[in-house]
C-alpha cells in the first residue's frame, strides 16, 4: 500500500504517472475505424485485425492505465442545446468567419443525427503511465506519445487536471470527470476508442498445462480440456493437431502429453519417427518398437477375466477380419459380412463347450476352416455368398507358420492398465501394407478395451501419422466409433497430421475425425502444399482463426527459441500461445537426430541414467562446453 498524494499533481507512493488525455476535438483523429492492421502479424495477402486503439491497451508496453468514459447523455437535451447554439452562431455569423465555420459544422452533426438516427454520446479517454524499474519518465512519455500518434491522434499531456482524472478514474468515481473534458461524438466513433484486447488469464483449472503468453511470452497456465468442456465451449475432449513437416507438431505434443502426465492421465501415443522416446525414458513408460526379431503381439480373441465378450469387442474383432481379408475393408458384400459373423459366433460358442482350447487366431482359423467351413457345405452356402476358401486363403499368412503367425496369437493381450505413459513406435513397418493397419488397429483396440475398465481418470490415445494406414472407408466408422467413445470414458483421441489432403481424400473420416474433435491446433502453416483457405474451409475456421493461423511465427522474439502455436476451441475460443520450454525439456522434446544423439551418448557416458546424462548435457550446453 502506498499513500496517494494528489496535491496539485497526482503522485503514488514515490510514482508519478505521465497523464495524456483525448478530451478536445482537436486531439482525436480525423479518421477513425472499428480495426486497424496490425503489420507485425500481417502478410501480403492476409492482414491482421486489432482495434483501432489496441496501441493504447496490450501494445502499449510500458506500465499503464488506459480510462475510456462515454457519457449517454439525454440525447433531447443534447440537440435542443445544438439547435440553439445554431441559431446563436447564425446571428453572429455576420459578424466572423469563425462563427459561420462553426454554425456549418454543428449543423453537419444536426443532420447527420437526424439523417442516420445516431446517438449523440460524450467521449473522453485518457492515459495514465508510469516508469518502472528498468525505464525512466522521459522513456514513458515518449512510448505514449508514440502510441497516440499511432492512431493519428495527438497526445496531449495534462497539466492542470491530472488529479482530478485520477480521481474520477478510480472506479466508482467516473461521474467525477470534468464535463468540459469531454468531446460530443456519435457513439460509432466513439467505441472506435474502446480497448477490445485483453490479456491471457491463468485458467483457474487444476489440470492443464504452461504456454507462454503471445506478446509478453509470460508464462500462463491453460486447461484446454475439462474447462472448456464444463463451460460447454467444447463437446468433446478430442484434438486435431495440424502442420506441415517440421513446424512443431510432436514437439508441442511432447509438452502437452507431459503436462498431461503430471496430471495423471493413461497416456497410449502411436507414432512413426521415434518422437517420444526421450519423454518415454524420463517418464519410466513402456516403449515398444516393431522390431524383427522381436515384434509387438496380440490377441484379439483373449477375453481378459473380468472383460465380456459384448457387442463392441465382436464388431471390432469383425472390422479386424475384414481388413485382413479385403484390401479395401469396406468392400464387402452382405452375405460376407453375415458368413464372417457366423464363424466368430459359432467359434465362440465352440470355445465354450471345450475350455480346454485357448482363443488365439491360430485356433479360429483351425475352427473356420474345419468346423464353419463343414456347416457352410451342409448349408449348402454357395461360394458367390461367402468365398470361405478364399477368406481362408487370405488370413493364412497370419496363421501358424505363415509369416505374420506371431501377430494374433499372443499368449495373452499386452497389460496396459497400470502403466500410464506407452509409447508404440511403428516407423519399422509404416510401409508395410498388412502390418502397420493391423498393428495399428490392434493398439486402438487394446486401448479401447482398457479405457472401459479404467474408471474415473482421464485416457489418452494420440495417433500420429499412423492413423492413414486405417483411415480407410472400411475404417471410417471404426475410427467414429474411437472418436465417440472415448468421450464417453473420460478420454480423449488426438490425431496429428502434416496435411490435409489425406483427410480431404476421405468424407467419411473426414466426418469421423474432424467434426469429433472440437479442439483444433494448428501450427505454422507457411510451408503447407495446402492453402490456408482450403485448411479454413475443411476445418471450419472462422475469417479471424485463419488470420491468427497465417500469423503464427511471424513476430517471434529472435533473442528466444520458441514457436506459436494456435489453439482453436469449438470455434469459440481461440488463441496463439508460446511454446516455450526450459533447456532441459527442450533436450528432451527435440526430434532433431543429431541433437537426440548427443543426449544419447550422454547417458551413455552416465551408465545409461537418462537423468543424469540430460542434466550433464544441459550444464555442459550452459557452460558453454559443448553446444547443439
Ligand atoms: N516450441 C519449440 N521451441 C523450440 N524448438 C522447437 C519448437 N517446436 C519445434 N522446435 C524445433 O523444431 C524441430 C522439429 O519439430 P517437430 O519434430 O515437432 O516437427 P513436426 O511438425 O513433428 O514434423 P514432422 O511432421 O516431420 O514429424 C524440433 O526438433 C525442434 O528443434
Ligand atoms: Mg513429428
Amino acid at each position: 500500500m502506498q499513500d496517494i498524494s494528489l496535491n496539485g499533481s497526482v503522485k503514488i507512493g514515490n510514482k508519478k504517472p505521465e497523464i495524456f488525455s483525448l478530451a478536445d476535438l482537436e486531439d482525436f483523429p480525423e479518421y477513425t475505424g472499428p480495426r486497424i492492421n496490425y503489420d507485425e502479424y500481417s502478410t501480403d495477402k492476409n492482414k491482421f485485425s486489432i482495434g483501432f486503439a489496441s496501441c493504447l491497451g496490450l501494445l502499449l508496453d510500458c506500465n499503464h492505465v488506459y480510462n475510456q468514459y462515454i457519457y449517454l447523455d439525454d440525447t433531447k437535451k443534447i440537440v435542443r442545446d445544438l439547435e440553439k447554439k445554431v441559431n446563436t452562431l447564425h446571428s453572429f455569423s455576420k459578424g466572423s468567419r469563425f462563427n459561420s465555420i462553426t454554425r456549418d459544422g454543428v449543423n453537419d452533426f444536426l443532420n447527420e443525427f437526424t439523417a442516420d438516427h445516431r446517438r449523440p454520446v460524450r467521449a473522453h479517454y485518457n492515459i495514465m503511465a508510469w516508469p518502472d524499474s528498468g525505464t525512466d519518465r522521459k522513456e514513458v512519455r515518449n512510448k505514449v506519445s508514440t502510441a497516440i500518434a499511432k492512431m493519428d491522434a495527438s497526445p496531449r499531456v495534462e497539466l492542470v487536471a491530472g488529479a482530478q482524472l485520477y480521481w474520477a478514474g478510480i472506479p466508482g468515481n467516473q461521474a467525477e470527470l470534468p464535463i468540459n473534458d469531454t468531446v460530443l461524438t456519435f457513439m460509432d466513433q466513439a467505441i472506435c476508442f474502446l480497448n477490445n484486447e485483453t490479456n491471457y488469464r491463468d485458467s483457474k483449472s487444476p489440470i492443464g498445462m504452461k504456454l507462454g503468453e503471445r506478446l509478453s511470452g509470460k508464462p500462463i497456465h491453460i486447461d484446454i480440456s475439462d474447462e472448456p468442456w464444463e463451460k460447454g465451449i467444447i463437446n468433446n475432449r478430442n484434438k486435431f493437431i495440424l502442420g506441415p513437416s517440421g513446424s512443431g507438431k510432436s514437439f508441442f505434443m511432447n509438452k502437452m502429453m507431459s503436462s498431461y502426465y503430471d496430471d495423471g492421465s493413461h497416456i497410449v501415443l502411436v507414432d512413426v519417427g521415434y518422437s517420444y522416446q526421450g519423454l518415454c525414458e524420463k517418464l519410466g513408460g513402456y516403449f515398444f518398437a516393431y522390431e524383427e526379431d522381436n515384434p509387438i503381439q496380440f490377441n484379439p480373441f483373449f477375453v481378459e477375466s473380468g472383460d465380456i465378450l459384448d457387442t463392441e469387442k465382436k464388431e471390432s474383432l469383425k472390422s479386424l477380419l475384414l481388413s485382413l481379408w479385403k484390401k479395401d475393408a469396406g468392400n464387402h458384400t452382405r452375405s460376407e459380412y453375415v458368413g464372417l459373423s457366423g464363424s466368430l459366433k459359432m467359434y465362440f460358442e465352440h470355445l465354450k463347450t471345450h475350455p480346454g482350447l485357448f482363443a488365439c487366431f491360430d485356433t479360429y482359423y483351425e475352427f473356420t476352416g474345419n468346423q464353419y467351413k463343414a456347416h457352410l457345405e451342409k448349408d449348402k452356402v454357395r461360394e458367390k455368398e461367402f468365398d470361405i476358401l478364399n477368406y481362408l486363403y487370405n488370413l493364412k499368412p497370419f496363421y501358424k507358420g505363415g509369416e505374420f503367425d506371431y501377430l494374433l496369437n499372443a499368449k495373452e493381450n499386452l497389460n496396459l492398465m497400470e502403466q500410464r505413459f506407452i509409447v508404440f513406435e511403428l516407423d519399422n513397418i509404416k510401409d508395410h501394407p498388412i502390418l502397420f493397419p493391423v498393428v495399428t488397429l490392434m493398439i486402438m483396440e487394446i486401448f479401447i478395451a482398457k479405457m472401459r475398465k479404467l474408471k474415473g481418470v482421464r485416457k489418452i490415445i494420440a495417433i500420429e501419422e499412423a492413423w492413414k494406414a486405417i483411415a480407410k472407408e472400411g475404417m471410417a466408422e471404426y475410427i467414429k466409433y474411437l472418436f465417440k467413445t472415448v468421450r464417453k470414458f473420460y478420454g480423449e483421441a488426438m490425431v496429428v497430421t502434416q496435411d490435409v489432403e489425406d483427410i480431404l481424400s476421405s468424407p467419411i473420416v473426414k466426418k469421423a475425425i474432424i467434426n469429433n474433435s472440437d479442439c483444433k491446433i494448428l501450427l505454422d502453416q507457411s510451408k503447407s502444399s495446402t492453402s490456408i483457405d482450403q485448411v479454413a474451409e475443411l476445418l471450419g475456421l472462422t475469417d479471424k482463426e485463419a488470420q491468427m493461423v497465417l500469423s503464427i511465427n511471424k513476430n517471434n522474439d529472435p533473442s528466444l527459441k520458441y514457436r506459436e502455436v494456435a489453439i482453436l476451441l469449438g470455434g469459440v475460443l481461440s488463441r496463439v500461445y508460446r511454446t516455450e520450454v526450459s533447456l532441459e525439456e527442450y533436450l528432451i522434446f527435440t526430434t532433431e537426430k543429431s541433437e537426440k544423439e548427443k543426449l544419447f551418448e550422454y547417458v551413455d557416458e552416465a551408465e545409461g541414467s537418462y537423468d543424469i546424462g540430460l542434466r550433464n548435457l544441459a550444464k555442459d550446453i550452459r557452460l558453454g562446453h559443448t553446444s547443439l
